[in-house]
């Protein structure tokens, strides 16, 4: 079956297009590469032993949509294309509600024009906001967004429930908690622009000498030791979700579905369990000091994974220490640039 990725070069999809192959699928990308860069094309050329095939444009483009799902004979939908960063959204909102809310209405209507009904979307878990206990399970109430970026996941859910709720589709939210690590191989891995907001490409980049310490967001929550607890998950676990929600897809017969399901480990970290595990890997002591609290930080959220397990049964099967080592191998390989 071929399965088209939008956002194909990016950091899940890339992993996802390797996971798609491993499962026998053939993956067809779509990416503008305005976060994202056609080196990915070479790594995974090398992984595979192929050229997947890529077509260079915005999935607003509502013409080369319809074109392309239609050429490629497209079966499935894995939609990642998106903007991510959360700051950033609160600077630009009108530009990630036309990108994030823009490119899913363009692609529903073109999947409905192709009578294409398999659709997987990337939300998160962001949509629990501060929950009132963890693990957190698909069941718990959707919190008001404290981000554009936030909301255009919320909206994103609400349109897709809507849309499968009055035409023949097949939808399957994946709220990702926090995806880390990097293709085994070190041949694709997280490539962030600038100074990385993000926990784990920052300890990586300090630990490789190109930042400064790591300034750990506040040691006063209630936690613990003080510091946010998150439920990071290995980038290939995540990417493996993603053929089982396909797989899931395909097998329903209803033809008005909807569904979420959690992807995480199923268990808390703290910052500093991280960096002490990173530490312990690299076998280095990591450079880092106390800071303010980071405004917008939820105190703790990990998943409850019961219901993704026994529905599409799927479960990670790397560890911490393992996402951490790919991360750094994959940070050791890409050296200074
Ligand atoms: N942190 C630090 N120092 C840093 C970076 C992060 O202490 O330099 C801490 C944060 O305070 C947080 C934890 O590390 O406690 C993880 O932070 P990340 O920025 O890596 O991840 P978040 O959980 O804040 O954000 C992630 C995604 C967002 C998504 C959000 C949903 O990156 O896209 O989860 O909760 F919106």
């Amino acid at each position: 079956m071929n399965i088209l990725v939008t956002g194909g070069a990016g950091f899940i999809g890339s992993h996802t297009v390797v996971a798609l192959a491993n499962a026998g699928f053939n993956p067809i990308i779509v990416d503008d590469f305005s976060n994202s860069e056609p080196t990915v094309l070479a790594g995974l050329k090398n992984i595979l032993g192929y050229e997947v095939p890529c077509h260079i444009f915005d999935c607003n483009n509502y013409p080369g949509m319809l074109q392309i799902l239609r050429d490629e004979k497209i079966s499935g939908v894995i939609h990642f294309a998106a903007f991510k960063a959360v700051g950033e959204s609160m600077q630009e909102p009108l530009a990630y509600y036309r990108n994030n809310l823009g490119s899913l209405l363009t692609l529903l209507d073109a999947m409905l024009a192709e009578g294409i009904s398999n659709f997987i979307f990337s939300s998160s878990c962001t949509v629990y906001g501060e929950p009132d206990t963890s693990p957190v399970t698909e069941k718990a109430p959707v919190k008001p967004a404290t981000s554009v970026y936030g909301q255009t996941k919320q909206m994103g859910e609400e349109i897709l429930r809507n849309v499968a709720a009055a035409k023949p589709l097949k939808i399957v939210a994946l709220r990702y908690f926090n995806p880390i690590g990097a293709h085994p191989s070190a041949l694709i891995g997280e490539l962030p622009r600038g100074v990385p907001s993000n926990l784990v490409p920052f300890v990586t980049q300090a630990a490789a000498g190109l930042r400064d310490a790591l300034t750990i967001f506040g040691d006063d929550y209630p936690t613990s030791d003080g510091t946010c607890v998150r439920d990071y998950i290995h980038v290939m676990d995540l990417a493996e979700a993603h053929v089982a929600a396909l797989r899931h897809s395909i097998k329903i017969v209803e033809s008005n579905f909807f569904d979420t399901f959690n992807l995480g480990s199923g268990k808390g970290n703290t910052v500093l369990e991280l960096v002490r595990t990173f530490e312990k890997i690299s076998g280095h002591p990591l450079p880092y000091h106390i800071g303010a609290r980071r405004k917008g930080d939820v105190i703790a959220v990990w998943a409850d994974v019961q219901k993704s397990y026994d529905l599409l049964g799927w479960h990670t099967k790397r560890s911490l220490e393992e996402a951490l080592e790919d991360a750094w191998r994959w940070q050791q390989r890409l050296g200074d640039r």
